[in-house]
């Protein structure tokens, strides 16, 4: 890498607010939201158009210099920090943040707009993007779709994948290709938009999106319900998917989970007056012309008082929205709670239940001193399963010998019940042993395939996915 050459040509076609150099400008970006990887960048590039990203990409290239692409900063697996050995520079999109179209249907934003930026242009409008998450206020689309992120509404409306409906991205060579005009059908090869979503920014650098908004939410309704085990939580679903097609989220959360938020997030109260060893979040949300959510949510779960131990159906949006809070709150309690080997895992749906409770205990007997449990997208057979260190381990324990030996197995027997080590957090840094072990041969010749295809210099993100 030859980064005074990169520099001086940059300088040469930047405006000089794209080129930040101050130490301390940059060490806010070097550190990931769990605190668990720190990288060193000598730059932070924040171009703030999509020419600019192209002059940067053939910068890189010619220089031999890696980019990291970063949005948010929210990535749970280390994606968007930069390596430590200062081989690669940070390149924030940001800045990229205008919304250059929106209307009822459909909205084009750069990589840079902010998702909750976005669901309230959305809203403006009388529209919903169908896609939420608890780091709305910091993660960008171009990270989502970087990451093809999930999130608490995938049940109805899919992934993030599902929402993009056409992209802008800068790929090797400073090309852009551009899909914006939003074709319904488009088969001229391989789709590139769906190659780069979910690549990490490994494969080139996603500057704008088209995304598919969906009508305003006639009216909404949720109710959190205490259940016995996960097995009652997922017979509970299936009896509600039955019977209607109104259910947005169904987020099961252990009771060990919910007691992390009420110690650690302030002014949250248990939603239940009994005590539960599980509980669920169900969202409804029905037409105007329809029953009212409420009412529905009352009905149906008092159709299946045999699967619950209590219920509290929300009188208000303000109600709702403070058990959507409970939830979201989930990753920091968690965060704060100490040490812990953290799992993406997604299951045949139905060995979602099994998962927690057998598998859960034979690794407290393999790994004595530790707890396990999982939270999460029960309906779309996501939890994110978290092994707690034993008493008095390190901050750090999750990288030592011990907590690599955890997820090792974690992994392994999610391989072995037919399951990914990856649901929605994609591989980053985190995973990438660990994908390279496990994932079957196919997938993996594919993949180092297509990111020699696309990144032959290998300034994308280096260091990540494959
Ligand atoms: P970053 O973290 O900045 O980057 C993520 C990855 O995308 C990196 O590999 C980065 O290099 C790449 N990237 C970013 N922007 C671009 C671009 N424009 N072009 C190319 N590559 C790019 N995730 C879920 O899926 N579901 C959840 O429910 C969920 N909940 C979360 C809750 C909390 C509290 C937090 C902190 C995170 C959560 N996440 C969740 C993870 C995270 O929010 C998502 O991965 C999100 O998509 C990251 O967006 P970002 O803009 O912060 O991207
Ligand atoms: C969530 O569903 O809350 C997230 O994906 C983040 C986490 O793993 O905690
Ligand atoms: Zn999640």
């Amino acid at each position: 890498m030859t980064l005074a050459a990169f520099c001086a040509a940059l300088a040469d076609q930047l405006p000089a607010n794209a080129i930040v150099t101050d130490p301390g400008d940059i060490a806010p970006w070097l550190t990931d939201w769990r605190g668990r990887w720190t990288g060193t960048s000598p730059l932070l590039l924040q171009p703030s158009t999509t020419e600019e990203v192209a002059v940067i990409v053939r910068a890189a290239e010619a220089h031999g210099v890696g980019l990291v692409p970063q949005g948010g900063n929210s990535s749970m697996v280390g994606g968007a920090t930069p390596p430590a050995d200062g081989s690669a520079v940070l390149l924030s999109l940001r800045r990229l943040n205008r919304l250059r179209s929106l209307d009822s249907d459909h909205a084009v934003a750069e990589a840079g707009v902010i998702l909750d930026t976005l669901q309230q242009a959305a809203a403006g409008e009388g529209a919903r993007f169908p896609l939420d998450l608890g780091a709305r206020g910091s993660a960008t689309v171009g990270g989502l779709a970087a990451t093809n992120a999930g999130g608490t509404q995938v049940l109805r409306f899919g992934t993030m994948r599902a929402q993009v409906l056409g992209m802008e991205s800068v790929l090797s060579g400073g090309l852009v290709h551009d899909s914006l005009g939003g074709l319904k059908k488009d088969n001229r090869g391989v789709s590139l938009d769906h190659l780069l979503i979910g690549a990490e920014g490994t494969l080139g650098i996603i500057t704008a999106l088209r995304l598919r908004l969906v009508p305003g939410a006639g009216q909404r309704g949720a109710a959190w319900v205490g259940v016995a085990n996960p097995h009652h939580a997922l017979a509970l679903l299936r009896c509600l998917e039955a019977a209607t097609d109104t259910i947005e989220g169904f987020e099961l959360i252990p009771d060990v989970s919910l007691t992390r938020v009420l110690e650690h997030i302030p002014q949250t109260r248990a939603p239940l007056t009994t005590n539960a060893p599980w509980h669920v979040l169900i969202e409804a949300v029905t037409g105007a012309a329809e029953e009212p959510p409420q009412q529905l949510l009352e009905r149906l779960l008092g159709e299946s008082t045999d699967l619950l131990t209590d219920a509290v159906i929300a009188q208000s949006d303000a109600q709702t929205e403070a058990l959507w809070r409970l939830r979201h709150s989930i990753s920091e309690a968690e965060r704060a709670a100490g040490p812990a080997a953290q799992h993406d895992i997604s299951l045949p749906i139905d060995r979602v239940p099994g998962f927690l409770l057998d598998e859960a205990r034979l690794i407290e007997r393999r790994f004595p001193g530790t707890k396990a449990s999982g939270y999460g997208h029960l309906g779309d057979g996501n939890v994110h399963f978290h092994v707690r260190a034993p008493a008095g381990a390190p901050p750090g324990w999750a990288d030592s010998a011990e907590g690599k030996a955890v997820s090792a197995f974690v992994h392994d027997l999610v391989t072995a019940a037919g399951g990914s080590i990856s649901a929605e957090h994609g591989i980053g840094q985190m995973k990438k042993d660990e994908l390279a072990r496990l994932a079957p041969p196919a997938r993996m010749q594919a993949l180092r395939a297509i990111k020699a295809a696309m990144d032959p210099h290998g300034v994308f993100n280096p260091g990540k996915l494959v």
